[in-house]
C-alpha cells in the first residue's frame, strides 16, 4: 500500500470518486467525514474516520495514527441558496473549520494540500480573471474565496504547498457504477434531469429569462471521474512547487439547461415535462471556464466529460440505486 493521503469529505460525491482514483494510482486514501451529507457506504477504498474537521483533538488523533503525507480538502457545505439563507453556518463550516484543519495539518508537518474551490468565486465576472473582477454572488462563493486567500497567504510565507482547484459543474458517476451523486436534497441539474426522465414528474427549470440564447443558465459540465483523476495528477505535481495557486477545472464550453434536457430526450427517446420555477438566488446566467484546462491537468484529454457519457453514467448509477 502506497502513501496515505487524507481526504476530508471522502464520503461525499467528489471525495468518494477521488478516493477511488487515489487507490487506483497506488495511494491509500484516508477519509475524515462527519457524514452530515456523505455516506459511509461510499468509502470503499480506505479507512473512514467519522468526525468533524473542526474538532482539533479528533483531527490530531487521526493524523497521529495514520500519518498522511498530503491532504485533499473537500469537506464543506455547498448549497448556494442555503448559504444565502444561513451565511453564518456556511462561514463557520467552510472557513472556521478549515482554519482548525489547517492548524492541525501544520502541527503535524503536513504541507501538501489540494483545496476544492469553486467557479462560484467568479460571481458574474469572467472566469480566468485573477484576482476575480466581481464579488461572489453568495456566502458559499465568498467562503471558498476566503479559503483561497488564506491558502495563498500561507503559501506566500512558505508555510504550506497548496493549490486551489476551481471546479465548474461536476456531474456524472463512476463508470463502473460503484458510486455516484447521492445528495438529499439534490440541487444539481444533471441528477435531477435524469431522475425525472427515469421516473416521470415535472422538472423545475430555474429561470427562462436569462440573457442567454435560450433564456436558461449555461454551465460547464465536468465528469466527476475526469475531475478525480485530475486531482490525483495535481497531487503528484504539487512537489514541483510550479503549479499556480489557483487553477480552473473546466472545458471552456457550456450547455444550457434546455440543451441538457434535449440531450436526455434524444438519447432516451422521451419528452420531459418541465416548468419555469423562476430564478434561484446566487445563480449567474453563464458560468463557463475561459479555456479547456482538463488536458493540461490530466496529461491527456478528458475521457468521460462528453454529455452522452455524463448522462449514461448518471442513469446507470440511479438505476442501480433504485434496484437496491
Ligand atoms: N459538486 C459540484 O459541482 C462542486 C462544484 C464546485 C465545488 N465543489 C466543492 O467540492 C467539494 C465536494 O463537493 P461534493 O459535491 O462532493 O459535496 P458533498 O456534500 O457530496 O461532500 C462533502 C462532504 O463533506 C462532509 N462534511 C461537510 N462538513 C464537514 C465537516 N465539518 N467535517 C467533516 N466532514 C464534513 C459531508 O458529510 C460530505 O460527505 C465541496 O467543497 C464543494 O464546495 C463542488
Amino acid at each position: 500500500m502506497g502513501p496515505c493521503v487524507l481526504v476530508t469529505g471522502g464520503a461525499g460525491y467528489i471525495g468518494s470518486h477521488t478516493c477511488k482514483a487515489l487507490a487506483q494510482a497506488g495511494f491509500r486514501p484516508l477519509t475524515i467525514d462527519d457524514l452530515s451529507i456523505g455516506h459511509a457506504r461510499a468509502v470503499r477504498w480506505g479507512p473512514l474516520e467519522v468526525g468533524d474537521i473542526g474538532d482539533a483533538a479528533f483531527v490530531d488523533t487521526v493524523l497521529a495514527h495514520y500519518r498522511p503525507v498530503a491532504t485533499l480538502h473537500f469537506a464543506a457545505s455547498s448549497i448556494v441558496e442555503e448559504s444565502i439563507a444561513d451565511p453564518l453556518r456556511y462561514y463557520r463550516n467552510n472557513v472556521g473549520n478549515t482554519l482548525t484543519l489547517l492548524d492541525r495539518l501544520l502541527a503535524h508537518g503536513i504541507r501538501d494540500l489540494v483545496f476544492a474551490s469553486s467557479a462560484a468565486i467568479y460571481g458574474v465576472g469572467r472566469p480566468g480573471d485573477d484576482p476575480p473582477a466581481q464579488a461572489p454572488l453568495s456566502p458559499y462563493g465568498q467562503s471558498k474565496m476566503t479559503v483561497e486567500r488564506i491558502l495563498q497567504d500561507m503559501r506566500g510565507q512558505g508555510a504550506i504547498n497548496a493549490v486551489s482547484l476551481r471546479y465548474f459543474n461536476v456531474c456524472g458517476a463512476d463508470p463502473d457504477g460503484e458510486i455516484g451523486e447521492d445528495h438529499i436534497p439534490e440541487t444539481h441539474l444533471i441528477p435531477n434531469v435524469v431522475s425525472q426522465a427515469r421516473t416521470g414528474g415535472r422538472l423545475a427549470v430555474h429561470g427562462t429569462d436569462y440573457p442567454t440564447a435560450d433564456g436558461t443558465c449555461v454551465r460547464d459540465y465536468v465528469h466527476v471521474t475526469d475531475l478525480a483523476q485530475a486531482q490525483v495528477a495535481v497531487l503528484r505535481r504539487l512537489a514541483t512547487g510550479q503549479l499556480a495557486p489557483c487553477l480552473d477545472v473546466g472545458h471552456g464550453r457550456g450547455a444550457s439547461i434546455l440543451e441538457v434536457i434535449a440531450a436526455v430526450e434524444s438519447s432516451r427517446g422521451i419528452r420531459l415535462d418541465w416548468y419555469d420555477a423562476g430564478r434561484r438566488r446566487g445563480d449567474p446566467a453563464v458560468l463557463v471556464a475561459a479555456a479547456e484546462t482538463l488536458p493540461g491537468l490530466l496529461g491527456h484529454p478528458p475521457r468521460f466529460s462528453d454529455m452522452a457519457t455524463i448522462l449514461d453514467t448518471t442513469w446507470k448509477w440511479q438505476t442501480a440505486q433504485a434496484g437496491v
